[in-house]
């Protein structure tokens, strides 16, 4: 027997109450059959403006809402707060915790029996899943899709290449004017970034997860491909609610290994691991920072920028993600079960290569190194994380003298100071860009190379923060030391001249001082206060977890349902 449908707890009222409800709702010409029973579907909105890369959304929600129809839905488009990576300040990830409340908010408010998450910029994807999570209804993802490749000078360029600009018009290679024509030539269509960034890691991940149709990851925004794949998403999630198929049912313990599985072999962003851990303690599941080094025996497949050379397009063209993870299948969970109601095998049974060069086989891979490796130790004892595919080999195992910035003030002003004392066998620290330390921990990991060295020919050294790195980014950027250095941990106390080593094989990050050492220094740090009394930050500042557990507030882990505490008419 089918259950109620949660919907009926409003539009399915008599007297008083139920008037309210329908009639309301009437004044957008609504018909009276449309709220007699029909599975009422939310269009979680991440549309803005203000977030270029989700700016094609109000268009993408109309096919959802052809599918909706189709299937006998009745579709309710409704917005969220948008998280527009390269504008908000001081950075998006200080908002994905808001995001995910009045996701959830939204969705367990009202009259919704499922829920399309339409996300694309980095943030929309995680903070949307972890609200959904929080409430468990029917959902269905459906992301935005890439842009087209960028194009410049014959050359095919992506968000990458920001950096790349970035360090040529540093040391003199680039003019202002070369620059300001690169501009205009990267981003030449609607969609999120191009690359391998942590937009296109966040749509393998849901795909990965099983929480949308197959190919959902790489159809380019601009493709009629996505209006399609939009209009399915719509139709499937009628049945899903009909059906009662909800998240926690597909977000398994295997299906986060799976993803992380994947994540591995397509060289996605080290975000992955902050926002994989907090989905996974909203929908229950036990994951932890040791599960990332779980998959070292996945080679790199997918040869995608920042790791490779292609882009989301040409992944598309090669087969996109089912080509991909049909290379996996010895060693996914899969029988794991999707949005479909079926095995995420059926996602890539079928499915074909048609270019070697971009997705490669496991027996010759793009690269035998891949994922993210998690390294421990004095200085990081919840660990911290880095990229091998995106790191130089010569590096991996290193030991330097520490140049410390004290916070990314310190560090503006020093970074390109011919007077730095500063050499390529030098390791970079950056303290205070953590979780609660900024507050928000954006992505400035990847600092600079010293512009005196930058000329001299240096492209990557040691570096390390409590901070996060563009997934677009590349280098030898060790991230998320936890505990951060504003809670006290031993990042706190490094100081210019110590010296510290790290072996990625080994899993080691390490400041060579005595424990003793370590202990006094920690007796004299005095814990930074909160950025400000009031409002968001306050209590972001106050209730934020660090990084090893998915920088979630505390007293949002787990989830509350989907049912109503009070009932006010
Ligand atoms: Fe939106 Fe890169 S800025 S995905």
């Amino acid at each position: 027997m089918e259950k109620e449908l949660r919907s009926r707890q409003w539009f399915g009222k008599k007297g008083k109450d139920g008037f309210i409800y329908r009639a309301w709702m009437k004044n957008q010409g609504i018909p009276a059959h449309e709220l007699q029973g029909k599975p009422v579907i939310g269009i979680c909105n991440t549309w803005s403006e203000l977030t270029p890369c989700n700016a094609h959304f109000r268009e993408l929600a109309e096919s959802v809402k052809h599918g909706i129809y189709e299937a006998g839905g009745f579709p309710v488009e409704f917005p969220v707060m948008s998280l527009g990576e390269t504008l908000i300040k001081p950075t998006a990830m200080l908002y994905r915790n808001l995001v995910s409340m009045d996701v959830e908010e939204s969705i367990r408010a009202n009259p919704i029996d499922g829920v399309v998450l339409l996300c694309g910029c980095d943030k929309t994807t995680p903070s949307l899943v972890m609200g959904a999570c929080s409430v468990n209804i029917p959902t269905i993802v459906v992301s935005g899709g890439p842009m087209l490749t960028g194009k410049y000078r014959g050359h095919d360029i992506g968000t990458s290449d920001v950096w790349r600009f970035s360090e040529a018009h540093r040391s003199g290679k680039m003019t202002d004017e070369e620059l300001f024509t690169a501009e205009a030539c990267m981003l030449r269509s609607r969609g999120h970034c191009a690359v391998m960034g942590t937009a296109s890691t966040m749509a393998c991940m849901v795909e990965s997860l099983g929480l949308t149709l197959p190919e959902n990851a790489a159809i380019p925004a601009a493709d009629s491909r996505r209006k399609v794949l939009a209009h399915l998403s719509g139709s499937r999630i009628v049945d899903m609610v009909r059906e009662n198929l909800v998240l926690s049912d597909i977000l398994t313990r295997q299906a986060f290994e799976n993803a992380i599985t994947v994540n591995a072999a397509i060289g996605g962003s080290t975000n992955f691991v902050i926002h994989l851990l907090a989905i996974a303690a909203r929908i229950g599941v036990d994951l932890n920072m040791d599960d990332f080094n779980n998959v070292q025996n996945i080679p790199l497949l997918a040869n995608l920028q920042p790791s490779g050379k292609y882009f989301m397009e040409d992944f598309y063209y090669a087969g996109g993600l089912p080509a991909l993870m049909k290379e996996l299948h010895g060693v996914l969970h899969n029988q794991t079960i999707t949005v479909s109601g079926k095995p995420i095998a059926d996602n890539y049974a079928k499915a074909e290569c048609f270019n070697r060069e971009m997705i490669a086989t496991m027996e010759e891979p793009v690269n035998p190194v891949a994922g993210i490796v998690v390294v421990k130790g004095n200085l990081s004892e919840n660990g911290a994380v880095l990229k091998p595919s995106a790191a130089s080999p010569a590096l991996m195992t290193h030991t330097g003298r520490a140049v410390v910035f004290e916070n990314i003030e310190d560090y503006k002003a020093k970074i390109d100071d011919p007077n730095l004392d500063v050499d390529e066998s030098c390791v970079l620290v950056l303290k205070n860009v953590g979780p609660k330390g900024y507050p928000g921990m954006p992505e400035v990991g990847n600092m600079s190379i010293p512009k005196k060295l930058l000329e001299k020919g240096v492209t990557d050294m040691v570096r390390i923060s409590d901070g996060r790195m563009s997934g677009t980014g590349f280098g030898t950027v060790v991230l998320h030391v936890s505990p951060e250095a504003a809670v006290g941990g031993t990042l706190a106390i490094v100081q210019d001249g110590d010296i510290i080593k790290l072996d990625v094989s080994a899993g080691l990050l390490h400041l060579q001082l005595s424990d003793e050492e370590i202990a006094e220094r920690k007796k004299r740090f005095i814990l930074p206060p909160n950025l400000t009394n009031r409002g968001y930050t306050w209590l972001y500042q106050t209730h934020v977890e660090q990084a090893h557990l998915g920088a979630d507030m505390d007293f949002l882990k787990g989830a509350s349902g989907s049912e109503v505490l009070r009932d006010s008419h």
